[in-house]
């Protein structure tokens, strides 16, 4: 395992990286503990993916830590979750300021308790010069609403008269999506064997090469990165072409 790293090609990352961080509660029970510890430690998992994709030089990181369905489960999870949120938010500024990381969120923000969002706005304006890699987390998000809420935002327009409906075009649609500057993900990793998307980032992952693991999040370590890495890397990406033209165009 050790020297994993050494067969990833450098020129070839991915530049956006985005994660479905999926088995925290299932690793808990395994452990006859509940839930929540499961949380706490999906933590740990965390740290060492936002160190091993900032030292290979991924230039974005997006991690879908609570999703605006999360919101029906019990309040108590709710409410550990969010503290849980606000106490790792609270402890990790220095270390993505000393690593040059800046911290940034897509979602449904104003949805979140006044406490977090606080805790979350200090944290993205002390870390906003930062430049060697974005880390966004995705917070009370799901694509679907996401994408209501662009329609809804270029429909006043219209009706300002400030668009026409015939200058909408896949790039005005994206800039009025939370991500709208930043690229789409080259690659979409899912812990936990689930094989679906679960509302995250559906019009982003349009071509996006989408990698599955058993394992549950919170043992998700560098080498598991490095795995979905060299996996992406062994593929061959056609948008649509065929391979000759791929030869052609790179050649
Ligand atoms: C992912 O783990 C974390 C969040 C959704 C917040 P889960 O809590 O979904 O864990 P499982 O899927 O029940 O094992
Ligand atoms: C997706 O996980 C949301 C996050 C990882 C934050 P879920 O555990 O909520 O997804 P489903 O319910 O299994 O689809
Ligand atoms: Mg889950």
């Amino acid at each position: 395992m050790t020297n994993l790293i050494d067969k990833i090609e450098k020129s070839k990352l991915p530049k956006h990286i985005a994660i479905i961080m999926d088995g925290n509660g299932r690793w808990a029970k395994q452990r006859q503990q509940e839930r929540v510890f499961g949380h706490e430690n999906g933590v740990v998992a965390v740290k060492e993916t936002v160190e091993a994709a900032a030292e290979l030089g991924i230039k974005y990181l997006t991690l879908y830590a609570f999703s605006t369905e999360n919101w029906n489960r019990p309040k108590e999870e709710v409410d550990a979750l969010m503290s849980l949120l606000v106490k790792t938010i609270n402890q990790e500024t220095k270390t993505l300021n000393d690593n040059n990381i800046r911290l940034t969120a897509i979602g449904d923000l104003q949805s979140l308790e006044k406490e977090t969002y606080d805790e979350l706005m200090t944290a993205i304006n002390e870390t906003s010069n930062n430049s060697k890699m974005t880390l966004i987390l995705a917070l009370s998000y799901s694509s679907k609403w996401e994408i209501t809420n662009a329609m809804k935002m270029i429909a006043e327009k219209i009706k300002n008269n400030e668009i026409q409906p015939d200058q909408i075009n896949q790039e005005l649609i994206s800039s009025y999506l939370t991500t709208s500057n930043i690229p789409d993900p080259e690659m979409l990793i899912r812990t936990s064997g689930e094989y679906r998307i679960s509302n995250f980032l559906l019009w982003q992952i349009a071509y996006s090469e989408l990698y599955f693991t058993p394992k549950l999040w919170p043992d998700f370590r560098k080498e598991d990165l490095y795995l979905a890495i060299l996996d992406y890397q062994s593929r061959e990406r056609r948008f649509g072409l065929i391979s000759e033209q791929l030869n052609n165009l790179f050649n």
